[in-house]
């Protein structure tokens, strides 16, 4: 089995970047190749740092590493590059992903040797430029809150977290073009995919953009779409530490008190986003002002970014407990007492193991048994059902796409968790 997860990941290799799976995302994701470069490294370090070149190929000027970047084009996926109103070099998306790849960074300086350590010196200032496009495009009201402007930032897409936000999106497209266009349904089934309502409200979310040249006042102000997603802003806020640490080893440190400024301003911010009656923290509608009505898998992320009291953290603990105990596999995408639960449907309740992976990273400090514990369920369940974009909880059936990249890049590092011992020590 391992050796079928090294060949999808060079069956899924282009040139200098892998794709996350074929026909369904024929093009380089932003945190998929976070995963990929990960993995990739325990058998060729060359590829690995070459996936992460190619990423920050396509930074633009204000910072910012696309969702997408369309190295070649392929009218396989819709929207392609001709859809977005790109001001990069580089074909590309115009919004972000979860910035992980700040931490791969690091931790492949933790792993390595004197060699990652060089090659993480190339591109150093760069990761400063992403961390800074986030405070300074995302933040202008300096509220200690990143603000994303489309679901496909979170990379959660169609989780119920979005779904108050989403409810008030006027669609203004010709919603049967924008039906016959999708390209995803020919490789997965509806039911595992966002609903065709959900695609009319992001392409009217791109369209806005486009229209606004994605001028971050514009967006910033004016977006019809404004949540504060708890993901990004927990692996941001350890993006920021992780950093601080790679900074520490490069000896460089003349951005040490700037990212020491944001780490506490969005740290504090983040407590704006504790919900009493959850016991856990949560994700943020700015425009209704309210906080999200349950629990998904980026909630147990806290631990990750390293923030909340004893309290709060044994309370979320619990949370994470009760969804152990509730679940075959865990971690559903979103709580499965609640209603809006589906174990199929894309981030509305399947597993995803890149997660659990940051999950068990984050938990390691605090309670090295839970942490164990999810490494080892998330591998038995790639271990019996395969490759598979996400999982089902309930009986751990894979949906989605197969021979997947991120997938396979989780079971390999679990493989070799020897080499990769180091990243979980928070060190
Ligand atoms: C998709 O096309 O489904 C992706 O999730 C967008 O990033």
């Amino acid at each position: 089995m391992f050796i079928d997860a090294i060949n999808i990941i060079n069956n899924n290799y282009k040139d200098k970047f892998t794709i996350p799976s074929e026909n369904l995302y024929p093009f380089q994701w932003n945190w998929d190749s976070a995963f990929s470069s990960l993995a990739i490294h325990s058998f060729n370090k060359k590829k690995s740092w070459d996936e992460i070149y190619s990423l920050f190929n396509s930074q633009w000027n204000n910072g910012m590493i696309p969702h997408i970047i369309f190295h070649k084009k392929n009218n396989k996926y819709f929207p392609g590059q001709d859809y977005w109103k790109f001001r990069g070099k580089i074909p590309s998306t115009c919004i972000s992903q979860p910035p992980v790849i700040i931490s791969v960074v690091y931790w492949l300086t933790q792993i390595g040797d004197d060699k990652d350590l060089k090659n993480a010196k190339i591109i150093y200032h760069k990761l400063f430029k992403y961390l800074k496009w986030y405070n300074d495009e995302r933040d202008i009201d300096n509220l200690g809150l990143i603000k994303i402007f489309h679901p496909w930032e979170s990379g959660r897409d169609n989780s119920p977290d979005w779904d108050e936000a989403m409810d008030n999106i006027n669609i203004k497209i010709d919603a049967n073009k924008i039906r016959k266009k999708r390209k995803d349904l020919n490789h997965v089934d509806y039911s595992q995919r966002p609903t065709n309502n959900d695609y009319y409200k992001f392409i009217s979310l791109v369209d806005f953009g486009n229209k606004n040249n994605w001028n971050k006042f514009m967006m910033y102000y004016n977006c019809p779409f404004q949540v504060v997603d708890h993901g990004i802003q927990f692996i941001y806020i350890r993006a920021c530490k992780d950093f601080l640490k790679l900074s520490n080893k490069l000896n460089i440190h003349e951005y040490d008190d700037v990212v020491k400024s944001w780490i506490e301003k969005f740290t504090l911010g983040s407590e704006k986003l504790w919900n009493n009656t959850l016991n856990c923290y949560c994700s943020y509608n700015f425009k209704t002002n309210k906080l999200s009505t349950n629990i998904s898998c980026s909630s147990f992320l806290s631990f990750y970014a390293g923030i909340g009291n004893n309290e709060k953290k044994n309370k979320i603990l619990t949370s994470i407990c009760n969804s152990i105990n509730n679940n075959k596999y865990y971690f559903p995408s979103w709580n499965n007492n609640s209603k809006q639960f589906n174990p199929v449907k894309y981030w509305r309740g399947p597993v995803w193991v890149i997660m659990n992976f940051l999950i068990c990273i984050g938990l390691y400090e605090d309670n090295k048994i839970i942490s164990q514990k999810v490494l080892d369920n998330t591998k038995e369940l790639i271990e019996k059902n395969g490759f598979y974009e996400y999982f089902n909880p309930i009986n751990g059936e894979g949906c989605g796409g197969k021979n997947f990249t991120w997938t396979a890049s989780i079971y390999i590092i679990t493989k070799n968790i020897q080499k990769y011992a180091p990243i979980f020590y928070n060190q």
